[in-house]
């Protein structure tokens, strides 16, 4: 069976773009396809274009080692449309996508939904590890998305890369999602199981960060907003909610103090970050807030840098998904996932 080529313009060369052009080297022949990055532009540290594919791994040791793939100043967003647009003749036959890795602007999701709604309409498809787009835009990028035949994919948003939004979209045909309720910000759930161990609250978070998983900006994971925008995404996916973070009810963990935690763990219970969703007779009700979890509670198993998403169906009753391990590998992998399924869609092996 021959594999089809994908080419890939990597817009964002940060932690999980490097991650990711590595996993796809280490992959190789296991994967359904063979990739060729033809493109990577970043903010400050240049960009580098090549018709005929380039070497990313070398790029990804360059950057690591300080360098920059370009002069910084060659990198604005103007060059970027220029890069999109050069791309959309090799674009016709499906075979192109843009691997969006920006970093996420709660305020308004920007300028990662300018780069995804560029990319579509010149013909690419589109996999993002980015919450923004999905959580600010997800309506409109999915109908522009289907106007011009290409996939806007983006497993990535919510649990890296264990199948959240594949495992509803593949697994569950004609399921309707009611409600889902988890704990999905790794950093709030580590800050908050260190603490109930007395580590204080500034350490366990200055380890999250130094582990490259809090966020560049981690007042987005301590004051809710990575979790708002999570619920976002899944509330826009599963309920067509056109809603954004700012719709979602949110508190944050910042103004809880060590007593809370550990009254709670006395008594055989966990002070934890929960986020949920759910669909009401009128509109949908989206929260993100502290909640003492009972023992019994199946959230309140979760430990450490531990993740999981409880979804209520229709058809399937409660079905649970956990998440042990979260590394920059699994956050690259929902990239692979994507690029194999837009992949398999192009073969006519998959409904878009
Ligand atoms: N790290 C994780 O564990 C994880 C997990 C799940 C999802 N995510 C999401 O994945 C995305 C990337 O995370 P990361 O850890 O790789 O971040 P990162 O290391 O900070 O990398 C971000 C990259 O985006 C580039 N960039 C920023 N603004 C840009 C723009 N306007 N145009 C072009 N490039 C731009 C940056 O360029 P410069 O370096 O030149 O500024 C950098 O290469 C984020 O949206 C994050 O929320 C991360």
């Amino acid at each position: 069976v021959t594999r089809p080529t994908l080419q890939l313009l990597l817009v964002g060369f940060g932690h999980v773009a490097r991650r990711f052009v590595r996993l796809l080297a280490e992959q190789g022949e296991r994967l359904p396809f063979t990739a060729t990055v033809v493109g990577i532009v970043t903010r400050r540290h240049g960009l580098c274009v090549a018709d005929r594919g380039l070497d990313a791994v070398a790029a990804a040791d360059l950057v690591e080692r300080g360098g920059l793939l370009s002069p910084p100043e060659a990198s604005s967003p103007e060059a970027l449309v220029n890069v999109v647009f050069d791309l959309r003749e090799a674009a016709v036959g499906g075979r192109v996508v843009m691997v969006e890795t920006t970093l996420l602007d709660v305020r308004d999701g920007q300028p990662a939904r300018r780069h995804v709604d560029a990319g579509l309409h010149a013909g690419l498809h589109v996999v993002s590890a980015n919450k923004g787009p999905a959580a600010f835009a997800w309506r409109a990028l999915q109908h522009t998305a289907r106007r011009a035949n290409r996939s806007f994919l983006c497993e990535g948003a919510v649990m890296d890369g264990i199948p959240v939004l594949g495992l509803v979209r593949d697994t569950m045909p004609g399921v309707r999602v009611e409600g889902f309720r988890g704990i999905v910000n790794t950093t709030c759930g580590f800050v908050l199981s260190a603490m109930e161990q007395g580590q204080p609250y500034a350490a366990a978070l200055a380890e999250m960060q130094a582990r490259g998983i809090a966020e560049a900006d981690p007042s987005l994971d301590v004051d809710g907003w990575d979790a708002a925008a999570k619920v976002a995404v899944l509330a826009n996916a599963w309920f067509d909610a056109g809603v954004t973070p700012h719709d979602v009810a949110r508190t944050g963990i910042a103004g809880i103090e060590p007593r809370d935690v550990l009254a709670a763990a006395a008594r055989g219970a966990h002070l934890r970050l929960v986020a949920s969703g759910r669909r009401l007779s009128a509109g949908v009700a989206l929260r993100v807030a502290p909640e003492v979890l009972e023992p019994g509670d199946p959230l309140a198993t979760l430990r450490g840098v531990e993740n999981a998403l409880y979804v209520t169906t229709d058809l399937l009753g409660e079905v649970g998904i956990v998440q042990r391990t979260g590394t920059l590998t699994q956050t690259a992998y929902a990239l692979v996932a994507d690029l194999a399924r837009v992949a398999a869609v192009g073969a006519g092996h998959l409904q878009p």
